[in-house]
């Protein structure tokens, strides 16, 4: 398998060529956008509210898994209030007068949208804190015993953050955005009502079944059904007529060696080095990010989401396991699966604090045994 093939589902990589389509497929209004229901709603009160007011909308958090759609909201609700969105983002602000430039040059009410928020560096959140409270800007002049500090008035703007995970945020930072809304993985509906749209919009004929099939693999998230779809695209033109049904489609996606659910060779290979080196676990996420050669924050952003989603893996206190799903999974695509270090049931989820007490007291260090 190519490098590029293996990049279809990263629901965080892009290249220009998948950027450009990408930009005509992504809806431009409430109205057009599908899924992510509830997000809408308390999303088009906010918006009609601040329009009702002749007012900036309220500071606005987005977070959940890459590819669902974060960006595109920015821009939508920009677009629902009739001003200008200026796209930034966390690592890209290094300095304080870096955001300070980016302040003064918004206008009246416009949109600021800092994609990967919770990598702001501290001197840059400290600027962003009066600025996003108060519309005010506060700047050092002059250095040593003479240093003042001057406070300049910005236009009333709104921040939309964006960020993988609400819990990597600085609190004050949390507490300065008046609405925080999680995206989910798409339903599969939803998911096949957007194949349908962009098989529309690229002006290609797809099936329901087909679109169906692309959306059940899409891994709950409109960026990887897209470029599914380009891909099956592709693949409709060269070895058929153009049209995309479900002989075809399904084709095209074993071709990409993408399973029936939507995992790829590189998913396969992070379970199956849980599976195979680890005994399923548990495992710490650094041991298997130096394994496959990835960073920490690609697996545990990434891939992780969906396959926790899936059940195939599960997050416990002592490190990553792969489930008996998992196992099963692996399994059935042909690779040796040596049965697991520890029984599953003995495992304590993250979350089941109460089991996990009940293993501390009852273990005789006050650990949960491993
Ligand atoms: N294209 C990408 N995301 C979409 C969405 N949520 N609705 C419609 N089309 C999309």
């Amino acid at each position: 398998m190519t490098d590029d093939a293996s990049r279809i589902l990263a629901a965080d990589l892009l290249d220009e060529a998948d950027q450009a389509v990408e930009g005509t497929l992504r809806p431009h209004s409430l109205a057009e956008y599908i899924g992510q229901r509830e997000v809408k709603a308390n999303l088009s009160v906010l918006l009609a509210a601040a329009r009702g007011r002749g007012e900036a909308a309220d500071h606005v958090l987005l977070y959940g898994p890459p590819g669902l759609g974060k960006t595109t909201l920015a821009t939508i609700i920009a677009r629902e209030l009739g001003v200008n969105v200026r796209y930034t983002s966390g690592p890209a602000i290094e300095r304080a007068g870096d955001l300070a430039a980016i302040l003064t040059a918004l206008d009246d009410h416009d949109v600021l949208f800092i994609d990967e928020i919770h990598r702001l560096n501290r001197a840059v959140e400290e600027i962003l804190y009066p600025a996003m409270e108060d519309y005010a800007l506060d700047v050092m002049i002059g250095k040593g015993p003479s240093a003042r500090s001057l406070r300049l008035t910005l236009k009333p703007f709104t921040v939309v953050g964006a960020t993988t995970r609400a819990g990597r945020i600085s609190g004050p930072l949390r507490d300065r955005f008046g609405a925080t809304y999680r995206l989910d993985f798409y339903e599969e509906d939803d998911l096949t009502a957007i194949v349908l749209r962009s098989a529309g919009i690229l002006g290609v004929e797809v099936t329901r079944d087909a679109a169906v099939a692309i959306a059940r693999r899409g891994r709950g998230t409109p960026r990887v059904v897209n470029r599914l779809l380009k891909r099956t695209r592709d693949h409709a033109q060269v070895h058929g007529d153009g049209r995309i049904d479900l002989a075809l489609a399904e084709e095209a996606l074993s071709a990409l060696e993408i399973d029936e659910v939507g995992l790829d060779i590189t998913d396969r290979k992070l379970m199956a080095a849980i599976a195979q080196k680890f005994g399923s676990g548990p495992v710490g996420v650094a041991a298997v990010a130096a394994l496959l050669a990835e960073e920490v924050e690609t697996i545990e952003d990434v891939y992780e989401p969906y396959l926790l989603r899936l059940g195939f893996m599960d997050r416990t206190p002592q490190g990553r396991i792969l489930t008996d799903g998992g196992r099963a999974h692996l399994r059935k695509h042909g690779y040796d699966v040596p049965p697991p270090r520890r029984p599953e049931q003995d495992m304590p989820a993250l979350w089941d604090s109460a089991a996990l007490e009940a293993e501390v007291a009852a273990a005789p260090d006050g650990e949960p045994s491993a």
